[in-house]
């Protein structure tokens, strides 16, 4: 049995049960997992439909340049469909978008145009201009325009739809989607309200974007646009996909906690996602309350989050924005407050020293002498010397010392601590606001890191 291209693989993605993350959610929580579609997204569904209807309409002639203005995720479809049909593809995206995405839409033979991500639409340097535009200069060629092209939210209507009402056998009561194009939503509520006009589709916006406050009082409301950092939904302008008389609630979820909601999903559930997944999931809970035990939720999770390792999965990327704490030296040390450094004098001997570390179950000691440290002693070090000439056990610790740990200020983050903690330095030292030092280890880098 074999398919007869990558194109046949899209759709019949799996409906996946989340346990852990939604225990305080009092009701059956499904996610349509979307990033199993062969081009990591959700988008393949429409980038095919459109093509398909653009060749049966006459617009897309063979040997001709597809033209898009794309986050990525739609580009990515339309270049699978590109390669199996034989037509070229230019890409208009915005540099608020990951890079990766781009190279990702580069190694499958994409061109791709990066624009100024905070221009209105009508700018001329917008991706919306300028693909426009292209599409006008470039012979052959045909701009798709997934924002008014209703075969968007068709391929939702007749893939995505059904796909949710067979897999739950008609028992879904709410659909949670994010909304950009509206293409997803939309098709998919129309189908799904066809089949029970009682489901419940909840529309999940960013803030910076206009379409709650449109979808509530009807205004575009330009005051309600800024750049926000989420991708791939929330708009500056209302797409000809929308219809919203299909959606019953709109809200608006923070970046911030988006981000969060997406990496805990990887953690909690396995489902390595993309940012809009958390925020799809972080707009139910904030919904959670008008749900009960009987009701069947379906959360649609978009792309998938090898898109999104230099940004939401990057620590650094997530303390930059102020999304994760920084923790410091004071975080590591704080649940043990009342605990006493331990420390060795230079006149002690080199076996009571190995038994207080033994003791206290420490791979290494400070060497205190007149309430400064002289030094160290590492077991590593003890081991070495103790191996070539066993006497030195009875030798005192001031002839077999080792060099003194760094000592740094209280507030030193866990990134700076990990680049001095090294193969010869294994702790750092620092002093807490009551005078007392404490000691940060190698191990206790990692640990926090991986709390
Ligand atoms: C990652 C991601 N999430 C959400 C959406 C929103 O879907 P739609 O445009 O169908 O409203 C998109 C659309 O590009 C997307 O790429």
């Amino acid at each position: 049995m074999w398919l007869n291209n990558i194109l046949e693989t899209i759709g019949n993605t799996p409906l996946i049960k989340l346990n852990k993350i939604t225990k305080d959610i009092p009701a059956t929580v499904l996610a349509k997992v979307d990033y199993f579609n062969p081009g990591n997204s959700i988008k393949d569904r429409m980038a095919l439909k459109m093509v398909e209807v653009a060749e049966k309409e006459g617009r897309l002639k063979p040997g001709g340049t597809i033209i898009e203005g794309t986050s990525g995720n739609t580009g990515m479809g339309l270049a699978l469909a590109a390669c199996v049909k034989g037509y070229k593809c230019v890409f208009v995206t915005t540099d608020k978008q990951s890079k990766e995405k781009a190279d990702i839409l580069k190694a499958v033979g994409a061109e791709v145009i990066v624009c100024p991500t905070n221009v209105l639409p009508e700018d001329p340097a917008s991706y919306y201009s300028v693909a426009k535009r292209l599409a006008k200069e470039i012979p052959n060629s045909i701009y798709m325009n997934q924002y008014d092209n209703l075969a968007n939210r068709q391929a939702h209507y007749e893939s995505t739809g059904p796909e949710i009402w067979q897999q739950t056998e008609g028992k879904i009561t709410h659909l949670v989607c994010t909304a950009g194009t509206g293409g997803t939503i939309t098709g998919t509520a129309m189908y799904l309200k066809e089949k029970n006009p009682n489901i419940k589709v909840w529309a999940i916006d960013v803030f910076g974007s206009l379409l709650t406050k449109y979808y509530h009082t009807g205004e575009k409301d330009m005051h309600e646009v800024y750049p926000y950092i989420s991708e791939g939904f929330g708009e500056d302008f209302v797409p000809a996909n929308y219809d919203m008389s299909v959606i019953d609630n709109f809200v608006q979820v923070t970046d911030k906690d988006g981000a969060i909601m997406a990496r805990r999903i990887a953690k909690e559930e396995g489902l390595f996602c993309g940012y809009s997944a958390g925020s799809c999931l972080q707009g139910l809970f904030q919904l959670k309350e008008s749900l009960t035990k009987d009701d069947v939720v379906v959360c649609i999770f978009h792309d998938h989050g090898s898109r999104y390792v230099g940004k939401i999965y990057n620590d650094q990327w997530m303390m930059e924005r102020g999304f994760l704490e920084v923790k410091t030296f004071k975080d590591i040390v704080s649940g043990r407050a009342n605990q006493k450094l331990i420390t060795i004098a230079p006149d002690n001997t080199v076996i009571e020293a190995v038994a207080l570390m033994k003791q206290y179950d420490i791979d290494q000691i400070p060497v205190w002498d007149n309430n400064e440290m002289i030094g160290s002693l590492s077991e590593s070090g003890l081991f070495q010397k103790i191996f070539i000439n066993p006497e030195i056990k009875d030798a005192t610790v001031a002839s077999v010392i080792e060099h003194s740990f760094p000592i740094v200020e209280f507030t030193t983050s866990v990134e700076k601590l990990s680049s001095l903690i090294n193969k010869e330095n294994g702790a750092v030292l620092a002093k807490d606001d009551s005078g007392n030092y404490h000691i940060v280890t190698k191990y206790d880098v990692i640990q926090s890191i991986a709390k």
